[in-house]
């Protein structure tokens, strides 16, 4: 322990020791191999991959002796036992560079199911070698629509004129089944299988997968997710079975506000190919085609993402997946050719899956029903074990919360019938889960069962169903409200990362509102491991971009009619450039800069003067707006001009990151341009002129950067005033909220930026948790006690962007931000306030963990800080320092009165200084 009172003046590398030892040793020393090796946005080992010119990154271990990369080399070869020595691939040979993150494959081009092993090796900051790391693979998937010999197969289930709710044509779900036979040994299988739908895939009675809804949700008329299962353990030699259910999903069912949307379109059909490699070296392919049989009287009798799924036991068809099952009463498939036009891809991102489960916390008798109270608002389905006579219906309902009288509250629900249905066939108990929807529910209803049984909480399991994702950052403090507030933002994460960002997971919505996702997007980042998460929807977000470069405010888009909203259409500059700035890759850019530039275009095309006439939701649901509009009272032209400035701004930026000078020329002189027409037409010497004068309005000005330097003073002036008239109170919507903490810190407001993340009274985080929140809500006052539920039905109890102020917590409340794109340079500047006195947070930067955790006791300030290999951070400790704990080398860099700012390298930290 270093311990030195006067302190300032001191610059000094303790890790000498250390390096002394290596030096001494040079040549005998291999060190550890890289570790959490990836590809592209993240991913590990995987198999049906969509990327044939992949990245690939690794983390340097954390250990003595290994601050920094010096050199690489990346090998990759056709097969495990080629390497380290025959790669026949690549072989990148040793790269004297520190980037251990995003390296482009530079090989031999790739193709469809081709598999690929690959090994790193690094040298650290000594020239030192380390040993070569595990070989890891990758598997492509079928990646060219002329990949597929199969046909598209299905019913006809339109002929049955199922009506559902709004009279929307409801599609049975459809059993379809082949049998075949082989005659050698199988070496390996793959399923290459898709719906227009979603589906489950068995063979021979067993389960592929436990993928939930796959393929998941795309625009189905560009492209269609193909996904990849390995099937070599469950086929056999002789005769098999692989049987596959499909359900309208998002493809044929109801979806959008208006009835029948997609409904009418087109019937739910699966496609798939079974490829198979014999020991002998033969190859044979199963097809989706005309051999195929099928039925709707299974006992899936209707299933929809907004109403439930109806079950009945009696229509069970033992063993109709295995060989020993007589299909002579099945009909035979219809085919369709694989379009040309829609793009068959392999999914490139995570299926959703059951990742967690909820135990039933209290169990409530009312009437002759159950209600099972999991006391935590979640997205899911119920796992279902309950006494049952034959022939009775069992029923089960749902709610996010419970009205005043005990009774469930569902009028948010709206149009959502949001219900399943179990007909028994038999006495005893049933284990049973809807398998083709999803609900947004805290209690579970039930009732239909065996009344003659005791009840029992076990009856009802809560399955937690979200896109496969791990977490990504932890954030705690002592404060309890402010643990519930990020309990409350994570759990708005699981509930609406469904395979696309949505809105909502409950109600007659659950589309990927693009306003919203732009909003809590940068929050998730901390959160959750979601880079290939965005990334996957970004492409949907480019594939339904309007040929005007209009960007729709649902993406996938349900009304294909040229309908924009500012704020929302932005989504597509802002998500791309926050992602690369929590990661340094640039592909994200490549990949969306046309579309930003469209984007852009489109903006400048519906102005006039650089003043923006675009549709906007505006600072949607605004709390106490003076004129009682859902879109608030700012507006919408400031709000739409702010936008295009900003959207121009990112694109110039983005530009400057790739490299396009004079796009960067361009799309700059455009952002200062529509700046200063903001200012011009909206403001008066830092004051609001001509429109209504908001909290938003100037927090659009300052954080956009759309304010002469002259007047940002003012202006901050008057965002305090109008802050100070709603009694140190927020009164912003979705738009404005994001932009309350960044604006109040950078502009040395701090203290009152924690008096509103602090508040308790309305609008505030705080007031919704007083209420019972264990989610985030649509609306700052979606219920109170004393008013009860509010009274539009537009009130979502699951919503995650007033979460967005998560990204401030880990950023500044526990002080962790990249000082460049992703990570590879960090500041960790940790603001210590009351009502706080310990808070700790970390996050899985590209190059492995970052912490850093503090506590205050008294004027006594204590900060411990980790820093991951082959980065370097700047601490700035808040007071006088008093001691460091360090274990590698850390240099005072600045020392301005009460924030001395150290350079420090990989290593463990602890810091103590004395708080004024
Ligand atoms: C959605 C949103 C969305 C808004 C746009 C609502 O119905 O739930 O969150 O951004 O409409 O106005």
């Amino acid at each position: 322990m270093f311990k030195k009172s006067n302190f300032k003046y001191f610059v000094y590398a303790l890790s000498a020791f250390i390096f002394l030892n290596i030096a001494s040793c040079k040549n005998q020393v291999v060190l550890q191999d890289p570790q959490k090796l990836t590809i592209s946005e993240g991913f590990k080992n995987p198999l049906g991959f969509y990327d044939s010119t992949p990245a690939f990154s690794w983390q340097l271990p954390v250990s003595e002796g290994i601050l920094s990369q010096s050199a690489y080399q990346i090998l990759a070869a056709s097969s495990p036992e080629l390497l380290p020595d025959n790669a026949d691939l690549w072989d990148s040979k040793k790269q004297i560079s520190d980037q251990s993150v995003w390296v482009k494959y530079e090989g031999k081009p790739l193709e469809s199911r081709q598999n690929v092993y690959w090994q790193v090796k690094y040298w650290n900051q000594d020239n030192e070698a380390s040993s070569w790391s595990e070989v890891n693979h990758f598997e492509l998937g079928l990646l060219n629509n002329s990949d597929w010999k199969a046909k598209w197969i299905g019913l006809d289930t339109k002929k049955e004129k199922v009506l559902g709710s709004q009279n929307n044509i409801i599609h049975r779900p459809q059993y379809l089944r082949k049998g075949f036979e082989l005659s050698g040994e199988i070496a390996s299988a793959r399923l290459y299988i898709t719906a227009k739908g979603v589906f489950d895939v068995s063979i021979n009675g067993q389960d592929v997968s436990d993928d939930v809804m796959p393929p998941g949700y795309t625009p189905y008329k560009e492209r269609i997710e193909t996904i990849t299962y390995d099937v070599s353990d469950v086929i056999e030699s002789g005769q098999n079975t692989i049987g596959v259910e499909v359900a309208a999903g998002w493809h044929s069912g109801r979806l959008g506000w208006k009835k029948s949307l997609w409904s009418n379109t087109e019937t739910p059909k699966v496609l798939c190919q079974l490829e198979l490699i014999m020991k002998d070296g033969s190859k044979e392919m199963i097809l989706s085609d005309d051999s195929w049989k099928g039925t709707t009287n299974g006992p899936i009798r209707v299933s929809e993402i907004y109403d439930g799924e109806t079950y009945d036991a009696n229509l069970e068809m033992e063993g109709w997946a295995t060989n020993n099952f007589s299909d002579k009463d099945w009909v035979s498939v219809n085919t369709f050719p694989v379009e040309s036009n829609i793009r068959l891809e392999p999914k490139r991102h995570t299926t959703v899956k059951n990742k967690m489960e909820l135990a039933t916390k209290e169990l409530i008798k009312k009437d002759t029903t159950l209600i099972f109270d999991l006391k935590q608002n979640m997205v899911g389905v119920p796992l279902l074990k309950v006494p049952m006579k034959k022939g009775k219906t069992l029923k089960v309902r749902f709610a996010e919360m419970l009205s005043p009288d005990g009774t469930f509250y569902t009028d948010n629900y709206r149009s959502a019938q949001s219900t399943n249905y179990y007909t028994a066939s038999e006495d005893g108990i049933i284990e049973w889960s809807p398998k083709f929807t999803f609900h947004g529910f805290r209690y579970v209803e039930l009732s239909g069962f065996d009344d003659s049984k005791e009840p029992s909480k076990d009856w009802v399991t809560g399955i937690v169903q979200y896109s496969d994702f791990d977490a990504n950052g932890t954030f705690t403090s002592s404060h309890e409200k402010l643990n519930q507030l990020q309990s409350n933002i994570v759990w708005g994460l699981r509930g609406n990362f469904f395979d696309i960002p949505t809105d909502c997971p409950q109600r007659d919505e659950r589309m990927g509102w693009t306003g919203d996702a732009q909003v809590f997007g940068p929050t998730s980042m901390f959160n959750a491991d979601v880079y290939k998460f965005w990334a996957s929807w970004m492409q949907s977000v480019r594939e339904s971009q309007y040929d005007n470069g209009g960007i729709p405010f649902v993406v996938p888009d349900v009304l294909y009619n040229n309908q924009v909203s500012s704020g929302w259409g932005d989504v597509c500059t802002i998500i791309p450039w926050k992602i690369y700035y929590r990661t340094g890759d640039k592909k994200i850019l490549e990949e969306n800069f046309e579309m930003m530039k469209g984007w852009v275009a489109h903006h400048e095309a519906t102005a006039t003067d650089y003043i923006s006439s675009m549709n906007s939701f505006a600072d949607w649901l605004q709390p106490l707006p003076d004129n009682g509009d859902t879109k608030g009272d700012t507006s919408h032209s400031l709000i739409g001009t702010a936008f295009f400035a900003h959207s121009a701004h990112l694109t110039a930026k983005t530009a400057k990151v790739l490299g396009k000078t004079e796009d960067f020329e361009k799309y700059d002189e455009l952002y200062k341009k529509v700046a200063n027409a903001f200012e011009k037409q909206f403001f008066d010497n830092g004051k609001v002129k001509n429109v209504a004068e908001t909290q938003t309005s100037y927090l659009l000005a300052l954080a956009f950067g759309l304010m002469s330097d002259e007047h940002k003073a003012n202006a901050k002036t008057h965002l305090l005033e109008k802050i100070a008239d709603a009694d140190n109170h927020l009164r912003t919507g979705f738009l404005g909220t994001p932009l309350l903490s960044e604006v109040l810190d950078e502009t040395g407001e701090i203290d009152l930026m924690y008096k509103l993340l602090f508040n308790e009274t309305y609008p505030s985080w705080f007031y919704s948790i007083n209420q019972g929140a264990t989610t985030i809500w649509e609306r700052w006052n979606s219920y109170s006690k004393a008013e009860g539920f509010n009274p539009m039905k537009m009130n979502s109890l699951n919503h995650y962007a007033y979460g967005a102020i998560g990204e401030w917590m880990y950023e500044r409340i526990a002080g962790i931000a990249p000082l460049e794109p992703g990570y590879k340079t960090i500041r960790i500047a940790p603001v210590p306030k009351e009502p706080l006195t310990s808070v700790a947070a970390s996050l899985n930067t590209p190059y492995g963990k970052v912490a850093s955790s503090w506590e205050t006791k008294g004027n006594e300030f204590h900060l411990q800080v980790v820093v991951p290999p082959n980065t370097t951070a700047k601490v700035v400790l808040p007071g006088t320092p008093e001691s460091i704990e360090e274990t590698n080398s850390i240099e005072l860099i600045t020392n301005e009165a009460g924030n001395d700012e150290f350079l420090v390298q990989p290593g463990t930290y602890s810091f103590t200084s004395k708080l004024p």
